[in-house]
């Protein structure tokens, strides 16, 4: 009745934004992102027989009533699955910011699927998993997997066709994703409601759904080839379309801050100087900068001299979804 596993988050380069279905986390499009192997989440679950309530520990501390509220939802859809009715101890560490815009809710979510389904004793495949996953939260149905992950958003309205895939192993296609820290407080506007209020609000998103689908085409064109300035443009674009859509929305938003401003132009300038970057930006201020391996000193010196940047870690596509001996985490 117990079980560790651990996963990681995933940068979206084809973004998921909007719920068609908010109760099942259905996504009105496609995503398609990269596992990193730098941000993770170890997560613990046993389930025991004389809990009254579950009870969840993230970061060595208990999380508050909403927090609580929220993992007791997703255990909920976990147990009725498995048909059983004993609570459990959770016992989460995010190796990443929390509700900071570096996508702890997608290993966060990924990580408690994992282990609480293999404490209970069900074998799942990577596509039940990521279906569960996503029930927690839409960015951890693809971190399930490692590498180059695609999300397709399914037909149906079961959701019963709404997981992720593999498309590139971590191995295949070495990139550098620098993810460059300006700020790690928790954001104003959480990603579940800034799509939300997107989605029924912004006469702009219309102009998102038109195109997005061409812009997974093409980044899984550029990944297919290894095409490295193909695949940056595209995720660019993609960025920059889906935080548009949210100065239209009512009230209107934005995740930018002045640092986030100066690292994108830093980065169009490093372009105009020959070495290919490309940036993307979640719901947050942090910028994640793509560029090829080679160049990532020149990158990381470039945006390390600038007064608006904090740190900065660097990434690499990452593994998929592991599991731990029970021993490595204390219950
Ligand atoms: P981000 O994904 O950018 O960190 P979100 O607002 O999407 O920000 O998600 C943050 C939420 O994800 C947290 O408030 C919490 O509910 C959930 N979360 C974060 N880490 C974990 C974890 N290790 N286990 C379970 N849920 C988590
Ligand atoms: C901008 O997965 O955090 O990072 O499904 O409501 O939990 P919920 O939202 P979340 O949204 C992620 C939005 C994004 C884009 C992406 O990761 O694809
Ligand atoms: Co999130």
């Amino acid at each position: 009745m117990k079980a560790v596993a651990q996963a990681h988050t995933n940068i979206a380069l084809i973004k998921y934004w909007g719920k068609r279905d908010e109760a099942l986390f259905l996504p009105m499009n496609s995503s398609l992102s990269i596992t990193l192997d730098r941000f993770y989440t170890t997560t613990g679950v046993q389930f025991c027989k004389d809990l009254s309530k579950d009870i969840f520990m993230l970061n060595g501390e208990l999380v508050n009533e909403q927090e609580l509220a929220k993992m007791t939802r997703f255990l909920d859809i976990i147990r009725n699955y498995a048909g059983v009715q004993e609570h459990a101890i959770i016992n989460s560490t995010n190796k990443v910011p929390t509700a900071a815009g570096f996508a702890s809710s997608a290993s966060g979510y990924a990580a408690v699927a994992a282990a609480s389904t293999k404490a209970l004793g069900l074998e799942l495949g990577g596509k039940e998993l990521s279906m569960l996953a996503r029930r927690g939260s839409g960015s951890a149905t693809r971190s399930i997997f490692g590498g180059y992950v695609e999300w397709q958003k399914g037909e149906r309205e079961d959701g019963s066709d709404s997981y992720a895939k593999q498309i590139l192993g971590e191995k295949e296609w070495g990139l550098t994703i620098l993810s460059v820290l300006l700020e790690s407080k928790c954001k104003k506007v959480s990603s579940r409601e800034g799509m939300k209020r997107t989605v029924e609000t912004s006469p702009f998103y219309s102009g998102w759904l038109d195109t997005v689908e061409h812009d997974i085409y093409s980044a899984k064109e550029a990944i297919r080839n290894h095409d490295f300035d193909q695949l940056g443009k595209v995720s660019e674009a993609n960025a920059l379309k889906m935080h548009a859509t949210m100065l239209g929305a009512t009230p209107p938003f934005t995740y930018w801050q002045s640092g986030t401003l100066a690292v994108m132009e830093r980065i169009q300038e490093l372009r105009e100087e020959g070495i290919s970057a490309y940036f993307t930006i979640d719901a947050g201020p942090n910028v994640k900068v793509l560029c090829m391996p080679n160049d990532e000193e020149r990158v990381r010196a470039a945006l390390l001299h600038m007064s608006e940047v904090e740190d900065i870690y660097s990434c690499h596509p990452g593994p998929g979804i592991t599991y731990l001996p029970e021993s490595t985490m204390r219950m």
